[in-house]
């Protein structure tokens, strides 16, 4: 069975035609070639999957694509508008990024944190990234840079 998606993606409206099996993840990367999102786990464990759905970060791995009707969804592809987005450049100047793969995940779990809490504490920061997971940074770094990014850079 197909669906016919309509919804708006990265801020533009987005129809597409896909199985009904597909999950989110499924519907970005193979559906829309958006492979910004990453498929580490494929079973809600990692994180690296991780967008946003009405603001709120969800596992795309999780969720069945046909939830993304009338709604909308940002990836790591609609993040940026014409400058980076200050988490990016945060996780970039700050040595928060190694080999990236957890990034997309870390950076739209941030975002959803940034715009309901604008100055979070450390704290605040670790809770709101306890589920995604990073192999290589240690997460000192990845911290780091979303205090700078809330700070405007500094
Ligand atoms: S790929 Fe979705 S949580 Fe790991
Ligand atoms: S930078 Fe490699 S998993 Fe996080």
């Amino acid at each position: 069975m197909t669906l016919a998606l309509e919804f708006t993606l990265n801020g533009r409206p987005c129809r597409i035609d896909a199985p009904a099996h597909f999950t989110v993840l499924d519907l970005l990367r193979d559906g829309l070639s958006l492979t910004g999102t990453k498929d580490g786990c494929g079973e809600g464990v990692c994180g690296a999957c991780t967008v946003l759905l009405d603001g709120r970060p969800i596992r795309a791995c999780l969720v069945l694509a046909a939830h993304v009707a009338g709604r909308s969804v940002v990836t790591i592809e609609g993040i940026e508008g014409d400058r980076l987005d200050p988490l990016q450049d945060a996780f970039a100047r700050l040595g928060a990024v190694q080999c990236g793969f957890c990034t997309p995940g870390m950076i739209l779990s941030a975002r959803a944190l940034l715009d309901d809490t604008p100055r979070p504490s450390a704290d605040e920061i670790r809770e709101a990234l306890a589920g995604n997971l990073c192999r290589c940074t240690g997460y000192v770094k990845i911290v780091d840079a979303v205090l700078a990014a809330a700070r405007g850079g500094e």
